[in-house]
């Protein structure tokens, strides 16, 4: 088994490059460093073999772009902070820059990624996922900078939430939870007026707790208050944040996510943001094990935009039994529907072992 892509740190360091063998000992300690997803090259399966949703050298800027903005104390000299916050605007043309060369946008997985240094990577994440909702919505490249810039730094109040609070590894209780619901503001605080940055790209930082009932912090303002930028970030913040591991709880499936997503449209989320989102997310990734209702079972090798539900699949197990692998393309046949992801382990191992 080969790496496809390098893997990366929260901080843009390399760890393993591209083609190296995995073998048990690399693997043990990518667990110990808790990764979730890493890409390998799979030779018996070809259409497996996804590309990451922005380059290797741009994630590697944008995570070190992201360590600097996130060392920003109230002490940070203005003219640095100045200089951080044009470097993060760059790297958000980047990202706005690579996705729109991509036709018919359709975002898989997000990326490798492992839960040490999660703001810098879960930043970056909804950036990415910011930016191809903004593409969607066929913003203009300049709105698109503000948004994706906005997105980087949604969560850079952060910096000023005392560690023991930040990393608690249990539920927060009342004084700490207000606290942590001044994050919006601080980052606001913080960037604001030392920084050349249009005050539409501060609406992400503000408002991405707001909620479109008016439940939510710091301001408590419903839907019609609440920027679009801020509106986005929101569905994408949710998105990446449940489909990471933490330290206090495993990863949902992408599959559940998007079906909450979906459920929290016109309630918690703006309903208009959330039909945009479920366009340009896949609810089975390329790679997912899925079982149909024809008793076939397989791994998603295509989604088509628009049609969450219904990929192109590689079927390789029908009835439990291993069969020379076909394609069952859902978009075709409409009377066949996936019943869910595969969950029996005997199967995954199977087909885990022909990819060693
Ligand atoms: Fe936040």
């Amino acid at each position: 088994m080969k790496v496809a892509y390098p893997i990366i740190d929260g901080y843009g360091r390399v760890l393993i490059n591209t083609g190296v063998v995995l073998t048990p000992g690399y693997i043990e300690r990518l667990r110990k460093l808790r990764y979730q997803t890493i890409y390998i090259v799979n030779s018996k399966y070809k259409d497996l073999n996804s590309t990451p949703t922005v380059s290797f050298q741009l994630r590697q800027r944008a995570l070190d772009t992201l360590g600097k903005a996130f060392s920003i104390t109230s002490e940070t000299f203005p003219g640095n902070v100045l200089t951080i916050v044009n470097e993060v605007k760059d790297i958000a043309q980047e990202i706005v820059l690579e996705l729109a060369e991509k036709k018919n946008l359709l975002i898989d997985i997000l990326d490798i990624r492992n839960t040490d240094n999660y703001t810098l990577f879960h930043s970056l994440n909804i950036a990415i996922l910011a930016a191809a909702v903004g593409i969607e919505l066929a913003m203009t490249n300049d709105k698109l900078v503000d948004l994706v810039a906005g997105a980087l730094l949604h969560d850079i109040g952060k910096v000023k939430i005392p560690p023991e609070i930040l990393n608690k590894p249990g539920p927060l209780d009342d004084d700490e939870w207000t606290i942590m619901k001044k994050h919006p503001l601080l980052g606001v605080e913080l960037i604001g007026g030392r920084a050349d940055i249009n005050p539409e790209a501060l609406y992400p930082i503000l408002q991405h707790h707001e909620k479109d009932h008016g439940n939510g912090y710091p301001q408590r303002i419903p839907g019609n208050y609440i920027h679009p930028y801020a509106k986005i970030t929101a569905v994408c913040d949710i998105y990446d944040a449940m489909t990471s591991n933490r330290v206090y709880k495993p990863a949902y499936p992408p599959q559940e996510v998007f079906e909450y997503i979906s459920s929290l449209g016109g309630n918690e989320l703006d309903y208009k943001t959330v039909q945009i989102f479920t366009r340009i997310i896949a609810a089975y990734p390329v790679g997912t094990m899925v079982r149909l209702s024809t008793g076939e079972a397989g791994y998603v090798i295509k989604n088509y935009k628009g049609l969450p539900a219904r990929p192109l699949v590689l079927v390789t197990h029908v009835n439990n039994r291993k069969v020379t692998p076909y394609e069952a393309d859902l978009a075709r046949n409409l009377d066949v529907v996936i019943t869910g992801p595969v969950s029996e382990i005997d199967l995954i191992k199977e087909n885990l072992a022909e990819f060693v």
